[in-house]
């Protein structure tokens, strides 16, 4: 039986309805309206999208929203600056530098720099160790996402044997951080795998949940999974323009093979990329409680 598509665009739509609400209050009962800065350095196109959609989800939640973009020349020094200025504004609960970051910018200088308390992305050090041993402040938006998805959709992830395809620090790491806490929506048995791993078949032929971030069309095919599997795929590669200059998405999965074997699946698009601007939304609205002292 072909697989239930899950569709990241409605779970996402009912996550933002739910802040939009909770925003709403926080304005009413204590004055509060979380801000969000987004830093763009540079005219990379693809980032330049994802910075447009983050400031207009921002607006459309009742979010207080602030965007500086950056010449692709500005020193790491004037970046710092900035992350500096914003790190004490008491208007600014969440800073997002969008990545990648040019060449001459040292990124793991400028993700230190932020305050760890306005690191909304969860990419700062202190955030990730926080993670890694279980007290979460920020989890990062994709991953957090990816779970909120599976959960959402009714998929157990307790005893599941989830395996991950991709390492990156973005996602693959943070996913398998995530799904292996002791925490109900968790306590999966994770497997992650990469580009020196000797046979990725054989692990993703006995997953139950795959998730895969390997940043590669067809890096999983349906020879390479089990009936009744659950996949999320993370990939967003840009194949080709339509005849109206659009670009065509794929991502990392055989989507229309695998789907005939799969019990789930998520598409591309539609499916991660709408959820990592909410959880980005949800993380500020965190930041925002957390620097009131509401929770
Ligand atoms: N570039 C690609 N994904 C992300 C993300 O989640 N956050 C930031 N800051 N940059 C990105």
């Amino acid at each position: 039986m072909p697989a239930q598509v899950i569709s990241g665009t409605e779970i996402a739509k009912q996550i933002r309805e739910e802040l939009k609400e909770e925003i709403a209050g926080l304005k009413e009962q204590h004055n509060l309206v979380p801000g969000l800065v987004t830093v763009l350095v540079g005219e990379d196109p693809a980032s330049q999208v994802y910075v447009g959609a983050k400031e207009k989800t921002s607006k459309a939640l009742g979010l207080y929203s602030e965007r500086h973009d950056l010449a692709a020349d500005t020193s790491e020094e004037a970046l710092l600056a900035l992350i500096s200025r914003l790190n004490n504004d008491p208007k600014i609960h969440g800073i997002l530098v969008q990545l990648p970051l040019p060449k001459h910018i040292n990124e793991t200088r400028v993700l230190y720099a932020i305050d760890p308390r306005k690191d909304v992305d969860g990419f700062h050090p202190v955030n990730l160790g926080k993670l890694m041993i279980g007290e979460p402040d920020y989890l990062p938006c994709t991953p957090h996402g990816i779970q909120q998805l599976l959960v959402r959709s009714g998929i157990e992830i307790e005893g599941a044997e989830v395996v991950v395809v991709g390492r990156s620090n973005i996602v693959g790491k943070p996913i398998a951080n995530i799904l292996l806490q002791k925490k109900e929506g968790a306590n999966a048995t994770v497997t992650v795998c990469h580009t020196r791993t000797r046979d990725i078949s054989a692990h993703t032929r006995r997953a139950d949940i795959i998730i895969v971030a390997a940043g590669r069309p067809k890096a999983i095919t349906a020879d390479m999974v089990k009936e009744g599997v659950v996949v999320i795929d993370v990939g967003v590669n840009r194949i080709g323009k339509t005849a109206e200059g659009k670009s065509i998405l794929v991502g990392d999965v055989d989507f229309e093979a695998v789907k005939e074997k799969a019990r789930a699946i998520t598409p591309v698009p539609g499916g991660v990329g709408p959820m990592t601007i909410t959880m980005l939304m949800l993380n500020t609205v965190k930041a925002a409680k957390l620097a009131a002292g509401l929770i």
